[in-house]
């Protein structure tokens, strides 16, 4: 098998949540190693940061939508096929964490918001770019869970928990129907790293010096710090590279050890 410097060049991917955090460095990553890249994010003002990383073969292309309404789907997947008339990559990736509470203070609203960007949303990429990867025999989808999707974690972000546990059950389901068509499904699932989801909460713990709570935050992973995007965009390399050809259906932990206590 050759690897090129550009292993993605001529491929298009679908990135969601890309105006920030994990989504915007997948972005830069997949440009990097060649591949033109629909940016998918409901904050539609600012993708000059990730339009800054497009090169003469690779474009980015910002797309402002909504990932839990079906028909931003339709326009996204139509805006991303007229580039080649092939999707190649999903980055299922935009995800909310929701309230901090636990079962008995949740509000049913906001339950609602978390799935239906969480779960409604990973489903519907999963769908739409899948119809047209199966039709082409070849694709990759990579959603986003979390540590969060393999125990409780301590019970205060009910609704996220839920959602992430949706999302690996979503991904094992899907790689079972897909691998017939030559279509792989992962997940990711990441630990706290470091972007404005994780501020947020450090915000929330410690509302006068939010960095104070970093060590506590932290303390509970064994290479004892949070996660950087960039790690997680370096597995996704991996993940949808010819490289990784004969995963599909697997949680990939990366997550400084978490899992592995
Ligand atoms: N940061 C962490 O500690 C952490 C840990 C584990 C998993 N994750 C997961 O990683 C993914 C990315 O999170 P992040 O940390 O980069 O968060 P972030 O809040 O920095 O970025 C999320 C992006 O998603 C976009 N988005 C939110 N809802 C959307 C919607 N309905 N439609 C389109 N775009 C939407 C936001 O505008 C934002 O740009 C999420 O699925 C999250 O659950 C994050």
């Amino acid at each position: 098998m050759t690897q090129s410097s550009s292993p993605l060049a001529g491929r298009v991917a679908i990135v969601t949540g890309a105006a920030r955090g994990i989504g915007l460095a997948a972005v830069r990553r997949l440009v990097a190693d060649g591949a033109s890249v629909l940016a998918f994010d409901r904050e539609g003002a600012d993708f000059a940061a990730s339009l800054a990383c497009a090169t003469a073969d690779a474009a980015v292309i910002p797309y402002a939508g909504d990932v839990s309404r079906e028909a931003d789907w339709d326009e996204a997947v139509a805006a991303a096929l007229a580039l080649t008339g092939q999707i190649d990559i999903l980055f299922n990736n935009a995800g909310i964490s929701g309230g901090f509470e636990n079962l008995l203070d949740y509000p049913a609203e906001a339950f609602d918001e978390v799935i239906a960007v969480n779960v409604r949303g990973v489903f519907l990429g999963m769908q739409k770019v899948g119809r047209t990867m199966q039709q082409h025999g070849s694709g990759v989808i990579v959603n986003v869970s979390s540590v969060s999707g393999f125990g409780g974690g301590g019970g205060g972000i009910f609704a996220y928990v839920a959602s992430k546990f949706a999302v690996n059950g979503m991904t094992k389901a899907a790689a079972m129907t897909m691998a017939k068509h030559g279509v792989r499904v992962l997940a990711i699932c990441p630990c706290p790293t470091e972007t404005e989801m994780m501020f947020q909460l450090e915000r929330k713990v410690s509302p006068d010096n939010p960095e104070a709570a970093r060590p506590g935050l932290a303390q509970g992973i064994p290479l004892g710090r949070y996660g950087k995007p960039e790690e997680i965009a370096e597995v996704l390399a991996f993940l949808v590279s010819d490289r990784a050809a004969f995963m599909t259906g697997a949680l990939v932990p990366v997550d400084g050890g978490v899992l592995a206590k």
